[in-house]
């Protein structure tokens, strides 16, 4: 499947934006359009058809953000760094294999992804519905201390979110990030708003 263009089916859209790079401020809020393709109709899109994604063209350690049925759909790939320092903070976020988040059966509950190196996740903070920042630089540079680690700050109050979308503990948002359903057509290509039941 080549990443030109690539024609997609009728049932899916093809629509990326891009994101920022690693140390990005508000990926959704910066996003500028490229569009590769777009269909089906817009009134297929407003009953909220499946995205698909082209994964090659997300360097690592960056995000892009999709719309899927009215709300950011962030695509992040994640880099070994990043994927070590997800067990290192188990004790600091408050449901580690999100027992109490919503995700699909086969997701990884503590990576909170199918493949390690690519996290899907709404963009939406499971406390009042804002839509957190991307933070997924570590370090001091991030604004959040020090010992920041990567993943996403909410503006509104102050809730942080790991580089799996877990939510560290005693923060205003009760639970971690939602997964969206999704599954992959191919190694570079995966769809938003479809599970792995309905697979190929
Ligand atoms: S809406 Fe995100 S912390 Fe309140």
């Amino acid at each position: 499947m080549g990443d030109k263009a690539a024609p997609p089916s009728n049932s899916r859209r093809y629509l990326l934006w891009a994101g920022g790079a690693v140390g990005a401020v508000g990926a959704v809020s910066v996003a500028t359009p490229f569009v590769l393709t777009m269909t089906p109709s817009a009134r297929a899109l407003a009953a909220g058809a499946p995205v698909e994604v082209d994964l090659s063209k997300i360097e690592p350690g960056m995000m892009v953000t999709v719309e899927w049925r009215g709300v950011p759909v962030w695509i992040i790939h994640r880099t070994p760094e990043m994927l070590a320092a997800i067990p290192k903070l188990n004790d600091k976020v408050a449901d580690p294999e999100s027992t109490q988040s919503v995700q699909p059966d086969d997701v990884n509950k503590e990576q909170r992804s199918i493949k390690p190196e690519w996290l899907v996740l709404v963009g939406i903070c499971t406390h009042l519905g804002c839509s957190p920042s991307e933070k997924l630089k570590a370090g001091a540079d991030s604004g959040l201390g020090d010992d920041w680690m990567g993943g996403f700050y909410c503006p509104c109050h102050g809730s942080k979110f790991d580089v799996a979308g877990r939510v560290f503990k005693g923060m205003p948002a009760p639970l971690n990030l939602k997964v969206p359903p999704y599954r992959y057509l191919s190694d570079t290509h995966l769809v938003v708003g479809e599970d792995a039941k309905k697979g190929a």
